[in-house]
């Protein structure tokens, strides 16, 4: 797909769609930074990418809410690899379900370090990379920013009112903001906001008009070609890969 050569880095990579994006972007031969909290287990996923035929990847621990650690996972892309041609944007999740938050709990009865935590990680995290790796795009005069938002960005959920804040941040103030500041400088930014993703079992209980949550792989090859030749007039905006949840309406 002509990334032979190209370095990504991947947030969220030990698991999930950023591991998925990770494993394919080498495989189609360019090379990958992944960066996660979750150590051994993204340690663990380097390596078996690398023991395949294909590009070179690298792990770095890199809580996304650090904006310390988030230049050091920049200039490390930089030092392995010596550009940053896509930066993807997957670590993320309901700080309830990732806290481990008692379900039962009202909107104003959740501790505000869990609303932190959500606001942080999805939001933030998006934000200080863009604003650290906007540095080395803008000197190479290229790149391509892929935030990752949610149909939940666009629907609101009253149950976690983190998520969807900073989903739909996300989905149009940062990526239309970018998209317009990276233009000058050949930067593109663009979110992708899935619907249900069978990254775990349950999601298949959520809705679609097509009766089905998506295979991770459907988010990632869109990613891809976006990213591709056949790709590159896309830009600033927010594209919905939903089976149609947004068109529900009243079959919601
Ligand atoms: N799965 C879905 O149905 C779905 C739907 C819409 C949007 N999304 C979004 O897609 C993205 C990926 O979802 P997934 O289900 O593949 O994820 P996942 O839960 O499988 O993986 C998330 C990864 O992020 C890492 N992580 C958590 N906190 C971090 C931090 N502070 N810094 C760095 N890494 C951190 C975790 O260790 C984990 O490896 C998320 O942003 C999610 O909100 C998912």
């Amino acid at each position: 797909m002509g990334f032979a050569g190209k370095t990504a880095i991947s947030t969220g990579a030990a698991s999930g769609m950023g591991l998925l994006f990770a494993q394919c972007w080498a495989a189609e031969g360019g090379n990958v930074l992944m960066c996660d909290v979750n150590e051994p287990v993204l340690m663990e996923k380097v390596a078996e990418i690398n023991a395949k035929d294909g590009g070179r990847a690298c792990g770095i621990v890199c809580d996304v809410r650090d904006y310390g650690q988030v230049c050091a996972a920049r200039d490390r892309a930089v030092a392995e690899f010596g550009s940053i041609d896509l930066m993807a944007n997957f670590a993320g999740g309901t700080a309830r379900r990732m806290l481990k938050v008692d379900g039962s709990l009202e909107f104003p009865d959740v501790p505000i370090d869990v609303y932190d935590w959500g606001i942080d990680v999805n939001l933030k995290g998006p934000f200080y990379f863009a604003h650290a790796v906007m540095k080395q795009m803008r000197e190479q005069k290229s790149g391509l920013i892929i935030n990752i938002g949610s149909i939940t960005g666009a629907e609101g959920d009253g149950a976690g009112t983190d998520y969807p804040t900073a989903k739909s941040g996300l989905m149009y103030g940062l990526t239309k903001s970018l998209a317009q500041y990276g233009a000058k400088y050949n930067v593109r930014c663009v979110c992708v906001s899935p619907g249900p993703v069978l990254t775990r079992p349950a999601m298949a209980n959520m809705k679609t008009l097509l009766g089905r949550a998506a295979d991770p792989q459907e988010i990632i090859d869109l990613i891809l070609f976006i990213a591709s030749d056949k790709g590159q007039f896309i830009n600033g905006t927010n594209i919905m890969i939903d089976g149609g949840r947004d068109a529900m309406g009243r079959w919601h």
